[in-house]
């Protein structure tokens, strides 16, 4: 079946992988992976990991996968020590930059306002933004996992003019799902997603709400993939730990769509 938007298979190694391990995953990964028409394989290695990933991809000639960052900041140059900017990274290559990961908010304590100008500054630079949201366990518990991830929404695109979400991918990401082995119900994911479509129904227009695509993460494993896949309004997945095993993971950006 062609679905309506082209699936994406989203890996974030979070702080794993050296340039070493980077290169070797890649020789097992193209090894093994078919190259698909139907759907788009993005990788985010450590920063520090990039440009050998971008090599290993060219080397390899594959056009369905591409490269992320995991984080970005949104100036373009100046005295902020630590800093990853979007000019560095279109350097290497770099189309797709993962932003509001629940990860840097809780760990990083960055805001919704951090994360907003982040998500104009990606927007702007041309490259595509996976902003990601998703409720606490303590705000799924109090019923409030839909008014968090439509605050969430509201703050990352405020101000955004609907021509600058141009390549907008969300992921929802429930925060007690990640790296937890507890996935959210088929019932609780299908509930989100289509709330998160009509949510850009609402604030944008119908248009837009059909064609972005929102992901799922939190412990997607090769035994939980295709089932997630086949819910409505889940236009890929974005995958932590299991992304790590190159085995692993190309039997997930395989399964059955
Ligand atoms: P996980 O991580 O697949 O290890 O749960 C997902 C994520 O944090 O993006």
């Amino acid at each position: 079946m062609l679905r309506k938007r082209q699936p994406i298979f989203a890996a974030n190694w979070k702080m794993y992988k050296t340039i070493q391990e980077t290169r070797a995953f890649f020789a097992s990964f193209f090894g093994a992976l078919s190259e698909y028409a139907d759907r788009k394989t993005v990788i985010a290695p450590p920063f520090t990991a990039l440009a050998a990933a971008r090599e290993e991809i060219g080397a390899f000639k594959r056009q369905d996968v591409s490269i992320a960052a995991q984080n970005v900041f949104f100036e373009e140059q100046g005295a902020y020590t630590g800093e990853v900017s979007l000019p560095m990274l279109q350097e290497l290559g770099v189309e797709f930059v993962i932003l509001g990961h629940s990860e840097r908010r809780h760990i990083f304590g960055e805001t919704d306002m951090g994360v907003a100008f982040k998500v104009r500054a990606v927007c702007e630079a041309g490259l595509c933004p996976i902003l990601c949201v998703g409720e606490r366990l303590s705000e799924r518990e109090a019923e409030r996992t839909n008014m968090v991830i439509g605050i969430q929404l509201a703050a990352a695109l405020a101000a955004l003019p609907e021509n600058a979400l141009h390549g907008l991918i969300i992921a929802y990401e429930p925060v007690w799902a990640i790296g937890t082995g507890k996935v959210a119900s088929a019932e609780q994911i299908a509930q989100v997603h289509a709330f998160i479509r009509s949510w850009f129904a609402v604030h944008f227009n119908s248009a837009l709400a059909e064609n972005i695509r929102i992901l799922y993460g939190g412990s997607v494993k090769l035994n939980n993939a295709a089932q997630i896949m086949g819910i409505a309004d889940v236009d890929g997945l974005l995958v932590g730990g299991a992304s790590l095993d190159a085995g692993e993971f190309v039997k997930i950006v395989s399964c059955e769509i």
